[in-house]
């Protein structure tokens, strides 16, 4: 199956991050549209053209641009979350590195939507051999017009600075990324009030992911019919996904939304490594549910995952082969959310660990049915009050996996000893 490339065009093509090499290959003709047209009907072409956002819940990117044009003020502002803190995933990094120019494109139609001139590009920390690809790509974009002051000669301009983040999960989020860009600890703000009425520096702003805003500049240079025609019909465009775990073809690839998840595993990236067995499949990141390999038979959109249950997130796709226990991937994915908890509200500071312990208990032999009853209860708890995504999404592959494997969590109950989870414990002891 071939992949189809829109995002990942300039893949592989040389000095990407110059804006002359860009703009031999196509570039900036979205942003020159877009500077033709009132910021309204920008909005509106999204809108038409169905885009939703790529950094995790799908929400309609044209909304979020709404809220930002309807708020009257002298300052707005435009974010691209560049944090990709889900484990495992680089879909990001691979479009930042390969492709800048297009994400900065769609910061700039973005602005013109909204009437923002002002962007900022929040980036992982653990990225450092990003920021000079964006700081070359933002100097010669200036240089060829596509930034700055009077951008193209149409008047209107907008300038985009690199901010790095210090290595939280939780700084994805975006209040508790707004927060660490104003210099203060990432922690989320309460809503409302909402980002487009009151964003980064108490204005309105708009934060995408950075693959939602390479969507833009593709929309705008290609048109609406186009993009309609890709994907499934309430999730149009293509879609990066992260495919890693025990596949035998690791790597990010590039289909239209839709695309059958035991296709993408077993079709393009050859099926479980090692010719060992399917055991799970987590969709969507570390907060993404855990799937059995009868499960697996389903299209990848933002609607069919969530009616399933899981999530299509950020698109990681982490495949476990059956030498793993399942049991001991959600002990893992639930101590990595009690470690990035931030700690501001309860339920997700001592939700979490209260849901790891418990785990840790079952995964050692000594668990119980009650410690069950007592999970399914905390993660309802932390899912319903928690102030945050992070602790909403904890609790999904612990609900999903307790679901989706009962017999496991059964088999460890009452003294039952299992090999895979002690082996995984002796070899994070041993290193
Ligand atoms: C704990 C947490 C971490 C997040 N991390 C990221 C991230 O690394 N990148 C990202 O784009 N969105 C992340 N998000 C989602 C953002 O808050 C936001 O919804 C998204 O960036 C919006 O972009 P979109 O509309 O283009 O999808 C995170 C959310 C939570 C709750
Ligand atoms: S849900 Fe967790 S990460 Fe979010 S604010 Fe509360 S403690 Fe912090």
């Amino acid at each position: 199956m071939k992949e189809m490339r829109v995002l990942l065009q300039n893949q592989g093509k040389e000095n990407m991050s110059d804006a002359a090499v860009y703009i031999e290959n196509g570039g900036y003709e979205g942003l020159k549209k877009a500077l033709e047209m009132e910021g309204w009907d920008v909005i509106q072409t999204l809108k038409d053209a169905g885009l939703r956002g790529r950094g995790g819940a799908g929400f309609p990117s044209w909304l979020k641009l709404k809220f930002a044009y309807d708020t009257q003020s002298e300052d707005k502002y435009i974010v691209c979350n560049a944090d990709e803190g889900e484990p495992g995933t680089n879909k990001d990094r691979v479009l930042l590195s390969c492709d800048p120019h297009s994400i900065l494109e769609g910061m700039a139609i973005a602005g013109k939507a909204v009437g923002a001139r002002k962007g900022y590009i929040y980036l992982r920390a653990e990225y450092p051999q990003i920021v000079p690809i964006i700081t070359h790509a933002i100097e010669t974009a200036k240089q060829a017009g596509a930034l700055g002051e009077n951008i193209f000669g149409s008047g209107f301009e907008f300038q985009i600075s690199i901010r790095s983040g210090a290595g939280a999960y939780v700084c994805g989020e975006e209040t508790a990324l707004f927060e660490s860009i104003e210099g203060r600890r990432g922690e989320p703000r309460f809503r409302p009030p909402y980002p487009g009425i009151q964003g980064l520096f108490g204005k309105p702003t708009v934060l995408n992911n950075v693959e939602t805003l390479a969507n833009m500049s593709h929309i705008l240079r290609n048109g609406v019919e186009w993009y309609q025609n890709i994907g499934t019909p309430t999730s149009h465009g293509t879609k990066l996904f992260t495919v890693i775990g025990n596949v035998a073809q690791r790597g990010v690839y590039e289909f239209p939304m839709g695309i059958n998840l035991k296709e993408l595993i077993f079709d393009v990236c050859g099926g479980v490594a090692d010719g060992k067995g399917l055991l799970a499949v987590q969709t969507g990141g570390a907060s993404g549910a855990i799937i059995n390999p009868f499960q697996i038979d389903i299209p990848l959109d933002i609607d069919h995952i969530s009616a399933s249950g899981g999530r299509l997130g950020c698109g990681t796709i982490f495949v476990i082969d059956d030498s793993n226990c399942v049991l001991d991937i959600v002990r893992n994915n639930i101590e990595f959310f009690s470690h990035e908890s931030c700690g501001k509200c309860v339920p997700c500071r001592e939700g979490t660990r209260r849901m790891y312990d418990l785990i840790q208990k079952i995964c050692a032999g000594n668990g119980t049915v009650k410690d069950m009853l007592t999970i399914r209860d905390l993660a309802e708890t932390v899912r319903s009050s928690a102030l945050c995504g992070l602790g909403h999404s904890s609790v999904v592959p612990v609900i999903s996996a307790m679901d989706n494997f009962p017999e496991v969590f059964e088999s460890h109950l009452d003294g039952d000893y299992c090999e895979k989870c002690h082996m995984q414990r002796r070899v994070m002891k041993h290193g």
